[in-house]
């Protein structure tokens, strides 16, 4: 209920000027008491259109990647640090044009977002989180934070263990990637079965 009254909150934000330029608000989805968490950098056209994340082409390979590590993807919660896509618009004559593609979130929409990310992760309280590429791992680690120094390495901040990987998104750009983020898929694969027995453990006794 506290992650719902969140969602109807955020469908109301005017932190930044993504709303506008936004079909719709890109929450999160899947299960509100997970013990995982993947987080990515924002939706795209595909995510936009569904106001779900990772439905376009890098949430097709995620979906691969997650059933390959043995977790459902009801199983676990999935969203982004930026809640609205962040589309290529310019400015022309003060009319914004183009739009079709997509670009970075910037380091203003990221902080403007980040309380709903935080608040999620609050009320979810999951045990592990993977920060699905640069963005993420910044926003949750720390601003320097460099991906290819942090990849496949645990963090535990505030009793949480992030795991930072590589984006879905740069491996459809670079395969070579694929294997590093299966090794790491397999650790989270052992870390979270861990966390699950220990919670058996502790209700069982
Ligand atoms: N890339 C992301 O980072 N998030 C999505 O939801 C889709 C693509």
């Amino acid at each position: 209920m506290e992650l719902e009254t969140l969602k109807q909150r955020a469908m109301g934000c005017q932190q930044c000027v993504l709303r506008q330029q936004a079909k719709q608000v890109v929450f999160g989805e899947g299960n509100a008491a997970a013990k995982l968490m993947l987080v990515g950098e924002a939706p795209g056209a595909h995510e936009d259109e569904q106001g779900r994340p990772f439905v376009g082409a890098a949430g097709q390979l995620l979906d691969r990647i997650l059933e390959a590590a043995g977790f459902k993807r009801q199983e676990v919660y999935i969203t982004n640090v930026v809640k609205c896509r962040p589309r290529n618009l310019t400015l022309a004559n003060g009319r914004y044009r183009g739009g079709s593609s997509n670009r970075p979130p910037t380091a203003a929409e990221i902080k403007a977002c980040l309380p709903w990310l935080e608040e999620q992760i609050a009320i979810i309280k999951p045990r592990i989180i993977v920060c699905l590429g640069a963005h993420a791992t910044r926003a949750l680690i720390a601003e320097d934070a460099r991906i290819t120094r942090l990849r496949g390495q645990w963090i535990t901040k505030g009793g949480i263990r992030y795991l930072p990987t590589y984006h879905p998104a740069a491996l459809l750009r670079d395969p070579a990637r694929k294997r590093p983020v299966w090794e790491d898929f397999k650790k989270i694969r052992e870390a979270y079965r861990v966390e699950i027995t220990e919670q058996l453990t502790f209700f069982n006794s």
